[in-house]
């Protein structure tokens, strides 16, 4: 069996006779010890020696005990050092002075034999525990830097399988969209367009974050009461009569019943979507009337971008529009639509970003 460490004292005095003293009686309690005669070299000793405990005379020229005792305190290095003061002035001043400079404990010359052995004994036992408490924390904090690793990893599996619950509601989402309207429609590009646009437009108008991604997948749900059309006045080739128009005016109210009541942040916003896309920023729209602000921003919104792709379409009832002409019905008006129907400050955005919804079209075009 390995003999067990000794435990390291470092004696300092400036007194010889002292000094050899206190030297002879440590070591013959077992104790390997270092000695110093004076506060420099007790600094220095204390540093390369790294005792487990530190005996310091309090009279010493130049540099007194107190002083070394503030410096190896102040020092990360030796700060933990416990030290006790050995000093001939039992009076109470020195002792609080020797406690204010951090001092352990205290030994009155002519230091007694068994006094010395107990205290340093006490002393290094509470050092040996404050040393594994040390290493205790410092392997507490290693394991708990690892714990947050593994957290972050487990979060990042979270966030990955959320993602795909995600994408996978969302590609239901775009099928049954495309599965209850698009019978008077060309094809499925329709749909991915509005999103595109409509987070183009919630952008450049600097909407907060959750409506910039959640219009992405709200938008295109905006015809889903269509599905309760009727095939005859959906795919009409000509003008609808007004009993027609009435019924097709529903597909707002009907949207907004299909949509209602779910928990979702997406299918909440495609609710109001649904129901607010034909408003007007003048109150003439359906199916509420709603005048400026009182139809929300999203409604807003849509309902310029369907006008813009609904153009730039082929219908039953019309053909497709280029760009130029589809901007100058939206911006100049024609005999259905004025710019006074829009939004001023949505409309000021479509004009200033009317390019990227030619780019939009062209990218995602039939
Ligand atoms: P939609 O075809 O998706 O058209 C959406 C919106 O785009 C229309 O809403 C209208 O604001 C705009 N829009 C479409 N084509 C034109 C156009 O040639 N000129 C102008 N200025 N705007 C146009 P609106 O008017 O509320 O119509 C809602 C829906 O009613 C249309 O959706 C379409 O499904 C149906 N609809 C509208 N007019 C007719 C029609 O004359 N015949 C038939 N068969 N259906 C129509
Ligand atoms: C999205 O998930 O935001 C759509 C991806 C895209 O911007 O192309
Ligand atoms: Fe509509």
């Amino acid at each position: 069996m390995a003999e067990p460490k000794k435990s390291k004292v470092l004696v300092v005095d400036d007194e010889e006779k002292s000094l050899r003293l206190l030297d002879s009686l440590l070591t013959a309690a077992g104790y390997e010890t270092e000695s110093a005669t004076n506060g420099v070299k007790a600094l220095s000793r204390a540093k390369d020696f790294k005792p487990d405990l530190i005996l310091l005379d309090i009279m010493m020229p130049e540099m007194d005990g107190y002083k070394v005792c503030r410096r190896l305190k102040s020092d990360s290095n030796t700060k933990d050092i416990p030290v006790v003061m050995i000093t001939a002035l039992a009076d109470r001043e020195s002792k609080l002075e020797g406690l204010d400079a951090g001092a352990s404990d205290f030994l009155t010359k002519p230091v007694d034999r068994v006094e010395l052995s107990l205290r340093v004994k006490n002393l290094l036992k509470v050092k040996e525990y404050g040393d594994f408490l040390k290493d205790h924390n410092r392997i507490l904090e290693e394991q708990v830097t690892e714990r947050t690793i593994q957290l972050r990893e487990a979060f990042k599996d979270l966030d990955n399988a959320h993602k795909k619950i995600k994408f996978g509601y969302i590609e239901t989402i775009y099928r049954l969209t495309l599965a209850a309207e698009y019978k008077d429609e060309d094809t499925a590009t329709h749909i991915k367009r509005i999103s595109y646009y409509s987070r183009l437009l919630a952008e450049h108008l600097r909407l907060p974050d959750e409506v910039y991604e959640t219009i992405f997948y709200a938008s295109p749900m905006h015809d889903v009461g269509k599905i309760g059309i009727p095939d005859s006045i959906l795919l009409k080739p000509g003008k609808l009569t007004p009993e027609e128009w009435d019924v097709m005016k529903t597909h707002t109210t009907m949207g907004g019943k299909i949509l209602h009541g779910s928990e979702s942040d997406f299918l909440k916003m495609a609710e109001v979507i649904a129901l607010t896309h034909h408003e007007r920023w003048d109150g003439t729209g359906y199916p509420k009337g709603l005048k400026g602000e009182d139809s929300p921003i999203v409604g807003r919104i849509v309902m310029l971008v369907d006008q813009y792709d609904s153009l730039r379409s082929n219908r039953p009832y019309k053909p497709a529009f280029d760009h130029e002409k589809t901007y100058r019905i939206i911006t100049e008006g024609d005999d259905r639509t004025m710019p006074y129907h829009f939004d001023p400050r949505i409309l000021q955005a479509f004009k200033d970003v009317h390019i990227e919804f030619e780019k939009i079209y062209e990218r995602f075009r039939d």
